[in-house]
């Protein structure tokens, strides 16, 4: 286990689902946290935190906290798809305060990057290649875009200034896999923590970006840095076909962290995902799948546009796209989850 940093360090967006899983396990393994968001912080301070609440808009107030900072995790701002004028102001000016503060104390930046600044690439069908973190960049929305403007500020400050930055471009970071996608996409908790404390302790990074996921068989992401930081997830999410039974598989490591178990077979009941093996499920023929894209109303439902009709109604209706829709009500999840 790598040494807690020497100096302290400053985590955005700290009252929001990750921020908050940052603080309490990073402050239990002995790391100074200065703690900021918009939002008051919810649960008790952790030892060795302070919080300052205050908008990513306010840049002399970042410079300030970021004052002795070795590393700044920027894990705040917009975290869902969102009209333009929203994610403006948290995710691209936001990021510029951040970036000058970095660049001012000389500071690593571990920016919160997402899968959706690559969203609208084709997901890799069968032997063909996985996606290489060089891919080319197609973001698939606002939210997207100023995740893929983000990567390149750490391009533009590294090439430029010299300040280091490693990029996670984040699947699905939750407690536990809810859908099926995330069968490809999930990231535990347990390996977000270890890739913060790889990200933030590694001697050198230089500008890197990563697929933040777990080491799932079903990923379609490919090559990325994470030798430059030496980090290797170990959670896993998985499947059992025989047992027609799909469930994810965790480390000792992951269960303790939330305080929730990994439950073996609880997690895609058969009545939510029409019953039998998941991973047989995706690969059925596409009529096959769009029958099952607008069953259930009201249950389960995801869009194949591209390969399948998609359910009536659906904004995600463009051409490649392969995302939940989010035109109907689904049981596992009452609001659009941030990816
Ligand atoms: N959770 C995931 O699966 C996932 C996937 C991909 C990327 N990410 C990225 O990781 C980061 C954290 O995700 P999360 O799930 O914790 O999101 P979240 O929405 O729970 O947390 C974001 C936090 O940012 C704060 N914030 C928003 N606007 C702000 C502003 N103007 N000033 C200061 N604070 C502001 C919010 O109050 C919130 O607490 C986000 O950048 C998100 O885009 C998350």
């Amino acid at each position: 286990m790598p040494a807690a940093p020497d100096k302290p360090v400053l985590l955005t967006g700290a009252s929001g689902n990750l921020g908050r899983v940052l603080a309490r396990e990073l402050t239990a393994l002995g790391w100074t946290l200065r703690l900021t968001d918009l939002a008051p912080f919810p649960d008790p301070l952790p030892e060795r935190a302070s919080f300052t609440r205050m908008d990513l808009a306010d840049g002399v107030g970042l410079l300030r906290l970021a004052e002795g900072c070795g590393a700044i995790l920027h894990f705040g701002g917009i975290s869902v798809e969102q009209p333009f004028g929203t994610v403006l102001g948290p995710n691209i000016q936001g990021l510029y305060h951040v970036y000058e503060a970095a660049r001012r104390e000389g500071a690593r930046v571990i920016f919160a990057s997402s899968n959706h600044s690559i969203g609208f690439h084709e997901r890799p069908q069968g032997n063909a290649a996985k996606l290489d973190v060089d891919c080319a960049f197609r973001p698939d929305g606002f939210y997207g875009l100023s995740k893929a403007y983000g990567e390149l500020m750490g391009r533009t400050y590294w090439d430029k200034h010299g300040v280091e930055n490693v990029n996670f471009r984040i699947g699905s970071c939750f407690p536990e896999p809810t859908e099926a996608r995330m069968l490809a996409t999930w990231l535990s908790f347990a390996d977000l923590v270890r890739l913060c404390e790889a990200a933030v302790t590694a001697p050198r990074s230089g500008h890197c970006v990563i697929w933040a996921c777990s080491n799932n068989p079903a990923s379609f992401w490919g090559r990325d840095h994470r030798d430059r930081i030496g980090w290797q997830p170990r959670g896993q999410c998985g499947s059992v076909p025989r047992q027609g039974r799909p469930h994810h598989l965790g480390q000792p490591g992951d269960r303790a962290l939330p305080g929730r178990r990994l439950h073996r077979d609880r997690l895609f009941p058969r009545q939510a995902l029409g019953g039998g093996c998941l991973r047989s499920r995706l690969s059925r023929a596409p009529r096959q799948r769009a029958r099952s894209c607008s069953a259930r109303p009201g249950g389960k439902r995801r869009c194949c546009p591209g390969r399948a009709p998609p359910s009536p109604g659906c904004p995600a209706a463009a051409p490649r796209c392969w995302r939940p829709c989010r035109s109907a009500p689904t049981r596992m999840r009452a609001s659009p989850a941030p990816s």
